[in-house]
């Protein structure tokens, strides 16, 4: 039910290095993750670029935004400084630079599709599509351990990588877990529910197990919350602090 990784570093390296760059893959292998999640957003010319906002401003500096500007462009911005100096220059990287960088190390992704406000069937395809040609010979070899699993709060942008690639498992993001979660997942074919740690209740993570959907968390800072939440029958969660919760936290 839950064939991945238990512990997973969210956006990249947690709180050690800017969010959703490869200085954050580093980071996290330095500390032993080999599952990670971060966030897939397609640029102006419809290429998946790892970024969370669509808006400049945060990670990047000046204004614009993502679904206004070229992949190349994207790709020569700045995503580093606003976290450290030591990080000047780091780029924003393409989506396919993730896969072959958590290939060639084997580390489990978690793509959460990001879309910008009116691309989030394009952007579920687009993310669907690239994956399923990038992870061919594993998706082949029938392991669901080697899968990537994609996710997101978009139900239109999960639902075009449902018809896109249904091969590829898929979890549905829900900040709330509303009354009919478990018909929406449903038509999405979903194989997991993942649901912020703040309001979900032993209760409900038994309901969840009982119907048979795997369940993870974001994102559990605290040690004693993912021990908490673990004990209710949680699958996984990611986490920032991946300095404290390490890959092998129980
Ligand atoms: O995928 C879980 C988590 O990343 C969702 O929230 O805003 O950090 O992308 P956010
Ligand atoms: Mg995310």
């Amino acid at each position: 039910m839950w064939p991945y990784p238990k512990i997973v570093a969210h956006r990249g390296g947690g709180t050690l290095a800017p969010e959703n760059t490869v200085a954050g893959l580093r980071a996290g292998l330095a500390y032993g993750f080999r599952a990670v999640e971060f966030d897939v957003m397609l640029s102006r010319d419809s290429i998946g670029m790892v970024i969370h906002d669509p808006e400049f401003g945060r990670t990047v500096a000046g204004q614009g935004s993502v679904p206004q500007t070229d992949a190349v462009d994207l790709a020569g911005m700045d995503a580093g400084s606003w976290f450290g100096s030591a990080f000047r220059d780091e780029p924003i990287p393409f989506y396919t630079q993730f896969i072959d960088y958590c290939k060639a190390q084997r580390i489990w992704m978690n793509v959460e599709i990001k879309p910008a406000d009116g691309f989030e069937a394009d952007t579920g395809a687009w993310v669907a599509k690239v994956t399923r040609d990038s992870y061919a010979a594993e998706l082949a070899a029938g392991d669901p351990a080697g899968y990537p699993l994609l996710s997101s709060f978009s139900f239109e942008a999960l639902a075009a990588a449902r018809d896109a690639a249904p091969e590829l498992p898929r979890g549905y993001l829900l900040d709330q877990i509303p009354a009919d979660w478990q018909a929406q997942a449903q038509e999405l074919g979903a194989v997991a529910i993942h649901t912020n740690h703040k309001h979900l209740t032993a209760e409900l993570a038994a309901q969840i197990k009982a119907a048979g959907f795997g369940l993870f968390c974001y994102t559990v800072n605290d040690a004693a919350r993912g021990r908490e939440i673990l004990a209710w029958g949680v699958d996984g969660f990611c986490t920032d602090r991946i300095d404290l919760i390490g890959p092998t936290f129980a």
